[in-house]
């Protein structure tokens, strides 16, 4: 490791745990903010927002793909993965984001799409005409479709093969997404050598980190499943020392839509690390579970289940982000339930999930919304949010598959939602119009002139949790209730000392999801005799009893976040 690289990029404090206190905010470019009035979002825009962003107490930015493609998979569909797309900016536009964002102490993470391109990438043009030629080998090709069946297709709604039949090279090309977005072949040497140049061009252009997009598919083999394979750990395991010996400090994100105990092994070992984070995608499905059937049961087992993310290393935690809502990581039963909750409607549903906003996903009740909220800034992990959601925007579900909710950030009252001054009929997509979700109503500079509303509320409990390092680097320790509906837990951290509120302290988190008010005993064991205050308004509430046990009351719906103290 070099010692004169800095720990982090410039402009910003020295951290290298920043991502385990971080707040992190999902923006997609296209949907943020029309500079220019061409009815598209662009980095030029985004820039504009920055200072909403730090208001809202927002530590990282993620963004989605904003490189050249045909923007068949919102961007996912790589066409030249070191060019701005024109309608979104310049590369000196990029800079100049990096730059004001970390003046204001936001990191920038962005996507890292190499499972696959575009097949309008030059390197598969390239590939499928001159078999022979220099990238001959770059895409996974093959004269049958008979290779790797037991690997599953994800999108299933649209995709029949992982293969598909290129006519020019007269051989099929591998493909894990739509057929329009063939596999990179990570056997290529090549390949990794071009990756790890496209790495290095973002990270000198500042970036802090990378979402490591459907990372577990790298390598595919035969009798295999083609994801998590042990050469696609070993590839991460080499972009992450050469990370750490050109660029230490940034981090690493994988996503995996896995079990933990497959997705712990992202983080690597201590000899041979891997990703910084990953998103814990199980723990989400069964947020939105419990709400629905007033059972925390299932939520506190998966919390339960041990789990070893190593030192340094924080699991990213989200309610909702720009594909569908996946049901992947829950039973059939569970999942046929859920879908009759939450996506009634056959339209909603997307591949295996459900493709809409959280706001509509809750109907609205705002008693959901904190409690979805508290989750995700208390449990283990990073916080990811997703734009509008700090707003409760609505989705359209008439639009076509995970556009329903991507639609314009909803600004003001005005036309467009004052995302942009183009003619309505030329935006890439609608504004939002529907009854409940009208931008006329649902708008953030409405709700900054509501000193109730969420945008005003989600600030508020981010900057609680911001407060409290034991939130972002604490441990966690799910508690026994005799209550069905009641979830609790309480968070533990023995502080550093070295500076102004790291210190010692452990936070009692208790969430009911009854929908009527319940009672509760929590055996509160190690809390014996504490006092408890509230982190909102620093109320005292009556300490834990001797024996360890407490009774509380909860209202509908709601949550406890209780500092305690030192034992009596
Ligand atoms: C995961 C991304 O989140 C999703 O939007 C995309 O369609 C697939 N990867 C394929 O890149
Ligand atoms: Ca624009």
């Amino acid at each position: 490791m070099s010692f004169t690289a800095p720990l982090t990029t410039p402009g910003l404090a020295l951290d290298p745990h920043w991502h385990r206190r971080a707040v992190f905010y999902e923006v997609m470019v296209r949907s943020f903010m029309d500079s220019n009035g061409d009815g598209i979002g662009d980095l030029a825009g985004l820039i504009s927002k920055l200072d909403y962003l730090q208001w809202l107490g927002v530590d990282a930015l993620w963004l989605p793909p904003f490189f050249e493609s045909p923007l068949r998979d919102g961007g996912y569909d790589v066409a030249d993965y070191t060019a701005v797309l024109p309608e979104f900016g310049t590369i000196e536009q990029f800079r100049e984001l990096v730059t004001k964002a970390h003046e204001r102490n936001m990191r920038i993470v962005i996507d890292l799409v190499i499972n696959h391109t575009s097949d309008q990438h030059p390197w598969f043009q390239a590939s499928r005409e001159d078999p022979q030629g220099p990238y001959g080998d770059y895409y996974v090709w093959s004269d049958t479709d008979e290779k790797y069946q037991d690997v599953r297709i994800i999108f299933v709604d649209t995709e029949e093969s992982n293969w598909a039949f290129d006519p020019v090279r007269r051989q099929f090309y591998w493909h894990r997404f739509f057929s329009h977005q063939p596999d990179l072949n990570f056997e290529n040497p090549k390949v990794h050598d071009e990756i790890f140049d496209v790495v290095r061009f973002w990270a000198d252009l500042g970036v802090d980190g990378f979402r490591l997009d459907a990372i577990p598919y790298l390598y595919e083999s035969d009798g295999g499943t083609g994801e998590s394979e042990p050469p696609t750990h070993a590839f991460i395991a080499k972009l992450r020392a050469m990370i750490d010996e050109e660029y230490p400090g940034r981090i690493l994100i994988a996503e995996a839509n896995q079990w933990p105990h497959e997705v712990v092994e992202f983080f690597g070992t201590d000899e041979q690390p891997e990703c910084h984070m990953a998103f814990d995608f199980p723990v989400m499905p069964r947020i939105f579970y419990a709400l629905r059937s007033q059972q925390a049961t299932e939520l506190e087992r998966q919390l339960s289940e041990e789990v070893h993310a190593p030192e340094g290393s924080a699991w990213g935690v989200f309610l909702r982000n720009h594909d569908e809502l996946t049901l992947e990581m829950v039973s059939e039963e569970y999942r046929q339930a859920m879908y009759g909750w939450y996506a009634y409607d056959p339209r909603m549903r997307a591949n295996v999930g459900i493709r809409r906003r959280l706001a509509p996903l809750l109907d609205n009740a705002r008693s959901e919304l904190e409690l979805a909220h508290a989750l995700l800034f208390s449990l283990p992990g990073s916080p990811f949010l997703y734009y509008g959601d700090e707003i409760g925007m609505g989705d359209n579900i008439w639009l076509p598959d995970r556009d329903s909710s991507r639609t314009p950030m909803q600004w003001t009252p005005d036309r467009n939602a004052g995302f942009s001054t183009a003619d309505p009929g030329k935006l890439y997509l609608p504004v939002v119009q529907s009854l409940v979700y009208h931008y006329n109503q649902i708008n953030v500079e409405s709700q900054l002139a509501q000193s109730r509303s969420l945008l005003h509320w989600v600030r508020n409990v981010i900057h609680v949790r911001k407060a409290h390092p034991t939130f972002g680097l604490g441990t966690m320790r799910v508690l026994r209730t005799d209550n069905e509906s009641v979830l609790a837990f309480v968070r533990e951290y023995a502080g550093t000392g070295t500076h102004l509120g790291d210190s010692a302290e452990r936070i009692l988190c208790v969430f009911s999801f009854a929908h009527n008010p319940v009672s509760v005993t929590i055996t509160a064991e190690g809390l014996e005799g504490a006092g408890l205050h509230d982190l909102f308004g620093g109320a005292p509430f009556p300490p834990v009893g001797d024996d360890g046990r407490l009774t509380l009351t909860l209202g509908s719906q709601s949550f406890f976040w209780l500092g305690a103290d030192a034992a009596r």
